[in-house]
């Protein structure tokens, strides 16, 4: 469909893997793991998503391991792997699990920033070597027969290798490539290198997933037309509106957008709490994880920063949940206590 001048088309990777629409959902540890994703995913959002990074060190993870991260396979959008390592045997050996766990595809990260990560020079670190980069991703893509994609940052502490990776991840044999359009020095700074897409653009024709301070549809539109990118990945965005994905679905079929209000954040609230309950989440994970969803949160209830506040302070799951129903003026469903929990 052409809407602004620009084509939003399905984005192909090849294999029967297909990201319809191309906007899709950023890996974000301790963020988009299983429960959350799959809420996101039922709302209709991405057109793809992946697993947080999983760290493969001395010997390959194993599948029932992976399977446990991945969940089951979704026939309506590909759901990937996301995996971060140097040793290319190592990490080859544990995407075959992960295909064989149900993995579609398999992504490798090379944007890590973390010191602990990257002092084992992995993640960011290998944006500095493009010639182990390159080992490494092909070393994968030959291992296994689904797609393997590559997501990269613009270097660590400048862009001047930038096109060296870029043409390593092309000549591996990736199937495309995600550019975090900030270097491992900006962490995570205001505004992203868009720029820099556009200097990608030209120096591969693999399918080219732009990232970075993509908040909604005019974003994803401005970059598309910019920087000649073919998808979009949504990070923080998603974080601050968990629903911005499913309306830039809409907006891309020309159908009316999801409605999201005090209603929806109640519905979201809700199941995030009884899936990860459910998944064997302690009250105190779960306090946790619903204290980051607030702290993100920007649409369908009146978080000023008092109340922000005040649920970042609540100090059990009752005193949480007591404040953002006063929020939404509505009560939280609640399970039913002969429920069977399944
Ligand atoms: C809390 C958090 C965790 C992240 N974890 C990962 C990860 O596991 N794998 C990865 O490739 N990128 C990770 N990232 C980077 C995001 O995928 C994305 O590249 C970055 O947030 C930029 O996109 P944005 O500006 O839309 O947020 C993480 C980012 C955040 C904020």
């Amino acid at each position: 469909m052409d809407i602004e001048g620009v084509e939003v088309r399905p984005l192909d990777l090849g294999r029967g893997v297909r990201f319809d629409p191309p906007f899709v959902l950023a890996p974000m540890e301790g963020v988009t793991h299983r429960v959350f994703r799959d809420l996101l995913l039922d709302a209709g959002g991405p057109g793809a998503a992946w697993t947080e990074f999983l760290r493969v060190s001395q010997v390959p993870l194993r599948a029932a391991a992976i399977r446990r991260e991945l969940g089951p396979p979704r026939a309506d959008v590909p759901v990937g792997v996301q995996l971060m390592g140097t040793d290319p045997d190592v990490v080859a050996e544990t995407a075959k699990n992960a295909v064989a766990a149900g993995a579609p595809m398999i992504d490798l990260n090379f944007g890590c920033p973390a010191p602990v990560v990257f002092n084992k020079c992995a993640g960011s670190a290998m944006l500095d070597h493009p010639d182990r980069l390159h080992a490494l991703v092909a070393a994968v893509a030959r291992a296994v027969e689904v797609p393997v994609t590559a997501k990269v940052r613009l270097g660590t502490r400048d862009a001047s290798r930038f096109e060296d990776v870029v043409r390593a991840v092309d000549e591996a044999g990736a199937a495309a490539l995600t550019v975090h359009a900030r270097t491992r020095a900006d962490q995570y700074a205001h505004p992203a290198r868009w720029e820099h897409l556009a200097r990608a653009r030209a120096w591969t024709r693999l399918p080219l997933i732009g990232n970075g301070d993509v908040l909604g549809w005019d974003d994803a539109v401005r970059m598309m037309r910019e920087c000649g990118v073919d998808g979009v990945m949504v990070g923080r965005g998603a974080l601050r509106d968990p629903w911005v994905l499913a309306r830039m679905r809409a907006r891309a079929r020309g159908a009316p957008a999801p409605e999201v209000g005090a209603a929806q954040v109640l519905a979201f609230h809700a199941r995030y709490r009884d899936d990860m309950l459910r998944g064997g989440a302690t009250e105190l994970g779960l306090v946790g994880q619903l204290k980051q969803l607030y702290r993100r949160l920007e649409v369908g209830l009146p978080l000023d920063a008092a109340a922000r506040t005040a649920l970042l302070r609540a100090p059990n799951l009752a005193a949480l949940e007591a404040l953002v129903e006063g929020l939404a003026g509505a009560p939280l469903s609640r399970p039913s206590p002969c429920s069977s929990g399944t």
